[in-house]
């Protein structure tokens, strides 16, 4: 076989978490040796300095750490009393997390539909949801938008609805974090946004990590409470109840490390993402960030008719690279959440667009040859 042949089928990572690393290399080391030096594995020094650092990233007041960002989510719906009889309306078109903790309260998630160019809560869809919760018998109580793949959801739209139906804002921002809106970073749009610290994510720990921004001094003082048992002066004063979610230091002192360079990889990220709409957006549909938004790119998702996603995926493996279907099921045609409402006319944007998305290796370290080569298989394998 000829070297060339070889590199150009080479198996190319979707994410290359170990590049970082790489990158990041003596300092990482370092702040996890500070750690296993002061041995305060949980509540040490960096995890304050971490929530501090991490509230200043985004412009907020406060941020709390917690064990993972579905954590985080379930946290701040504990903090606001969500229950039984109450509906949180959410998008299908998402990752189970965001309707899971919902449904773990025993409360009922209520889905609507998304934009087929945003992929994100489509505000009519949101207030049909409202009407269908009612319908329902259910209290709409409140809604979780999902800046999905990176791209912020239109918050304005959604915090005037939730305005005008009494509904609070809790924004899943577990794959946009680091992403802006109108100039603002995602953390400071909502009253409370959940993050996530999963590898995978744009800022990514070593291991399972969340966290909840927000300005609200109160509802940091419940979330503080509630991820250690629901605390109250002391740990052995139990006052509501709680669970065990906090963020190991040793993953604070990873994250201290990591967001250093955020920024420079958010640049290099948005990159990689142009080069790709360059090189693809005559072929299919490349994603659109509207005016006055940016994207995180947790995901870099095209789409084509139905019919052809899967013979490409196929294609694509054999050179080598590595494509995912985010989400190849809906919530609402999962096994474990079909029983929910879904607001009453169907959220056929949905439907489809779960038909028809395939995501692309996206990584900050992804190199122009090595991105050229996917963009240079995907056209060749989608040729007639
Ligand atoms: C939209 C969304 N919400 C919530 C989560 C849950 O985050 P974690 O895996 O840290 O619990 C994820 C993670 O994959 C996600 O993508």
């Amino acid at each position: 076989m000829n070297p060339r042949a070889r590199v150009d089928s080479a198996p190319i990572p979707f994410i290359d978490v170990g590049a970082q690393r790489r990158r990041l290399g003596r300092s990482i080391d370092d702040a996890i040796a500070r750690v296993t030096s002061h041995c305060q594995f949980l509540g040490g020094p960096e995890v304050a300095a971490f929530e501090a650092d991490l509230a200043a990233f985004c412009g907020a007041r406060y941020a709390v750490g917690c064990a993972s960002g579905t954590d985080a989510l379930m946290l701040v719906l504990m903090a606001r009393g969500i229950g039984p009889g109450d509906a949180v309306l959410c998008p299908a078109f998402t990752f189970c997390a965001t309707a899971e903790v919902v449904v773990l309260l025993g409360a009922t998630p209520v889905f609507a539909d998304v934009d087929p160019v945003t992929f994100n809560i489509d505000p009519s869809s949101l207030l049909r949801a409202v009407a269908t919760a009612k319908r329902h018998g259910l209290n709409p109580k409140a809604v979780i938008p999902v800046d999905l793949f990176g791209l912020p959801a239109d918050h304005d739209a959604i915090a005037a609805i939730a305005k005008s139906e009494g509904l609070y804002v809790l924004d899943d921002a577990a794959q946009g974090f680091g992403a802006t809106y109108k100039g603002r970073k995602l953390g400071t749009l909502a009253p409370a946004t959940a993050t996530s610290f999963f590898p995978a994510k744009p800022l990514g720990c070593y291991g399972d990590g969340g966290a909840i921004v927000t300005d609200d001094s109160a509802l940091v003082e419940m979330l503080r409470s509630l991820r250690v048992h629901g605390q109250g002066t002391d740990k052995y004063d139990n006052v509501r109840i709680g669970m065990t979610s906090r963020l190991d230091t040793i993953q604070a002192a990873v994250l201290i490390e990591k967001l250093k360079i955020f920024a420079d990889e958010i640049d290099a990220r948005d990159r990689v993402a142009q080069r790709y709409a360059a090189g693809l957006e005559d072929v299919s549909i490349v994603p659109v960030v509207p005016d006055g938004y940016t994207s995180i790119w947790a995901q870099y998702t095209i789409r084509f008719k139905p019919g052809i996603r899967d013979a490409l995926a196929a294609k694509l493996k054999a050179e080598g690279i590595p494509t995912g279907i985010y989400y190849p099921k809906p919530l609402h045609r999962l096994e474990a959440y079909r029983s929910f409402p879904v607001v009453d006319n169907g959220i056929p944007v949905t439907d489809q667009l779960a038909e028809e998305v395939i995501s692309l290796p996206m990584h900050a370290y992804l190199d122009p040859p090595t991105q050229d080569r996917v963009i240079d298989a995907v056209r060749a394998a989608i040729k007639p």
